[in-house]
């Protein structure tokens, strides 16, 4: 009996080495271990047996019962683990596999824009200023040679602030980034050059108009300045910022707090300088990046320095329109600017 107990715990053995799926496992497991099994069927006449061999085979008889226990239990766990879905299957881990990155977000392209263009000019030596957003009418007009009720304000579609006024007029969202003029002059002994970008308001929306929008305004003020040094600043502007193909132009304007004043235009980044009127944002091949000139004596005196000796000239252009009239980028509408459309913004 004791041969055929080692013999059964090999046979066992054998046949569960070929099981591949816990169907086949069970009938293993019922045809050696089951009520009617093998083991059972063997050891059925032990009870016949004198006490000694009884004893014998008895411990025999448990030993092998255990064994065939955990080699079941085993193939059992094997199983269990290749099983689809298992933990096995769930939890593997494919260490040559290129990692997953966070998705990373970026600055809003006119957050872009005004940083490269504070690079562009910190190149040459201009100072990133900030004068207040919401200043007094006297920063903003009254000190830019426009006296209280001159008509050149109505250009300034102005949102006023409903306060009393002070010593220094109402106090207004600025409707441009001029109001850095006199407010650094007052504060600094030339030669500046400086570079005001903020935002401004006006009441006006269409499709090259929204109610918020930026603009950079530039400063220069030394003794012997003149329109050369703006033409070359501007020229300079334009060939790192837009690239070689874009065309500039200077043309004769009025501005109360410049003489001579300019309009500059750059050919239209949508239709490409086409004249023929065709093109839905530009009407006629160019954009009017916006006004520049020689600072005033007026404004000059403003500042607290003498017009005899100093002289300078000012620039100032909407960071959005400047965005707006690059090579490649074809925004037909201001206002997709500020959507805060993702398919839009991700472009950039
Ligand atoms: N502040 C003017 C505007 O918003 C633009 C401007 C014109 C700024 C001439 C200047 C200048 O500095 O010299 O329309």
């Amino acid at each position: 009996m004791k041969i055929e107990l080692e013999q059964l715990k090999k046979d066992f053995e054998n046949t569960l080495r070929d099981v591949k799926d816990h169907v086949a496992l069970e009938e293993v497991k019922n045809e050696f271990l089951g009520r009617k099994g093998k083991l059972k069927t063997l050891l059925k006449d032990v009870a016949t047996l004198a006490d000694e061999e009884r004893k014998a085979i008895g411990k025999l008889a448990n030993e092998i019962k255990d064994a065939l226990e955990t080699a079941y239990g085993q193939k059992e766990s094997e199983l269990d683990m290749r099983h689809p879905g298992s933990r096995l299957d769930q939890e593997w881990i494919d260490v040559t596999e290129p990692g997953k990155f966070p998705s990373e977000g970026h600055l809003h392209p006119v957050t872009q824009a005004i940083s490269e263009i504070t690079d562009i000019f910190a190149r040459v030596g201009f100072t990133s200023v900030r004068a207040p957003e919401i200043d007094w009418d006297y920063y903003v007009f009254e000190s830019l040679n426009m006296p209280k009720d001159h008509p050149a304000r109505d250009d300034w579609e102005t949102f006023f602030v409903d306060l009393p006024e002070g010593k220094k007029g109402k106090i207004v969202l600025t409707p441009h980034t001029s109001n850095s003029q006199v407010r650094v002059m007052e504060t600094t002994k030339p030669p500046i050059r400086i570079i005001n970008i903020n935002r401004t308001y006006r009441r006006q929306i269409d499709i090259s108009h929204i109610p918020m929008f930026h603009q950079f305004e530039g400063l220069m003020i030394d003794k012997n300045i003149s329109v050369v040094h703006l033409k070359g600043i501007l020229d300079y502007f334009a060939k790192t910022f837009f690239g070689p193909n874009r065309r500039t132009r200077l043309r004769p304007h009025h501005f109360r707090f410049t003489e001579p004043s300019f309009e500059v235009d750059i050919t239209c980044g949508v239709c490409g300088g086409n004249e023929n009127g065709n093109c839905r944002l530009c009407k006629g091949g160019w954009l009017e990046l916006g006004g520049a000139g020689m600072v005033h004596p007026n404004v000059i005196k403003a500042g607290g320095h003498d017009p005899e000796v100093y002289s300078g000239f000012a620039f100032g252009w909407g960071v959005e329109r400047t965005l707006m009239m690059r090579e490649g980028i074809k925004i037909d509408d201001i206002r997709v600017l500020y959507k805060n459309d993702l398919r839009f913004v991700k472009q950039f």
